[in-house]
């Protein structure tokens, strides 16, 4: 393919609807490997708290899973920066009285609202990058010597202690609410994207993303929940 070919599909609406089925399939891999390294918040403390940080110190060390990151940051940014100006150029494109008619009846509310979603997303990736990776990278996260890994950041400590606040946890439970509609909609669409389209694998897809925002979300929604729970005690 040719420089200039190149250029103008990223530049097409077609081409920028493929770059945001790639980023957002990579993105749906992204969240179910963090959900299960996250799911070790649910370990006992004291088992948790050093397993917990040692995965955090190799995630943020090993040369690998920086790439892997970088890779991360980027398709979030251009997800929603794609995301929101496709959403508008299909606004500016379509006359008001058409749209609000035939809205309700093509697509179900998380499709017709996926800019929205996504935008609520965004603000809470900012609250919680602020939160915890910021903290981890550029902040003074207290050091201590595990026995068993060598010197270690409490992230584990700082996690937990965010959890304790009511408001904290209910902005994590609505905000995965906004995962399971995007995502419900967004899996199946993130195929249709890329062009991928077949009689019988197709809604087995469609079932499959469908499922996976459920659980996804609510086993993302779980751990706030359960840490607040377990810190009344
Ligand atoms: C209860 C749910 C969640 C918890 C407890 C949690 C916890 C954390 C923690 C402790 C970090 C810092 C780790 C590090 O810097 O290596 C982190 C990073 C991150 N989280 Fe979450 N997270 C949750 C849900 C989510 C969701 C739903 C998203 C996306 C929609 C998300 C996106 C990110 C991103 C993009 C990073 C930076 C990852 C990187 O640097 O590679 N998190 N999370």
């Amino acid at each position: 393919m040719s420089g200039k070919t190149k250029t103008g599909l990223i530049k097409s609406s077609i081409g920028k609807k493929v770059f945001m089925g790639l980023t957002g399939l990579f993105l749906c891999l992204f969240l179910a490997g963090h959900l299960a390294g996250n799911l070790q918040l649910l370990l006992p403390a004291e088992v948790a708290r050093d397993q917990f940080n040692a995965y955090a110190k190799f995630m943020t060390t090993n040369p690998a899973v920086k790439l892997l990151s970088y890779l991360t940051y980027f398709s979030i940014l251009f997800h929603a920066v794609d995301g929101l100006y496709l959403a508008w150029q299909n606004k500016q494109a379509r006359p008001q009285a058409y749209y609000k008619k035939d809205d309700a009846a093509n697509a179900g509310w998380a499709s017709r609202n996926m800019a929205v979603l996504g935008t609520l997303l965004l603000v809470f990736i900012v609250i919680h990058m602020k939160s915890f990776w910021y903290e981890m990278h550029f902040g003074n996260v207290p050091v201590y010597a595990s026995i068993e890994h060598g010197e270690l950041k409490d992230l584990y400590t700082l996690t937990t202690t965010a959890f304790t606040e009511w408001w904290y946890v209910l902005i994590y439970v609505l905000s995965m609410g906004a995962v399971g509609f995007h995502l419900w909609h967004g899996f199946g669409s993130g195929f249709k994207s890329l062009g991928i389209s077949h009689p019988v694998y197709t809604p087995l897809l469609n079932g499959f993303g469908k499922g996976f925002a459920v659980v996804v979300s609510v086993l993302f929604a779980i751990l706030p929940v359960y840490l607040f729970l377990t810190s009344l005690n």
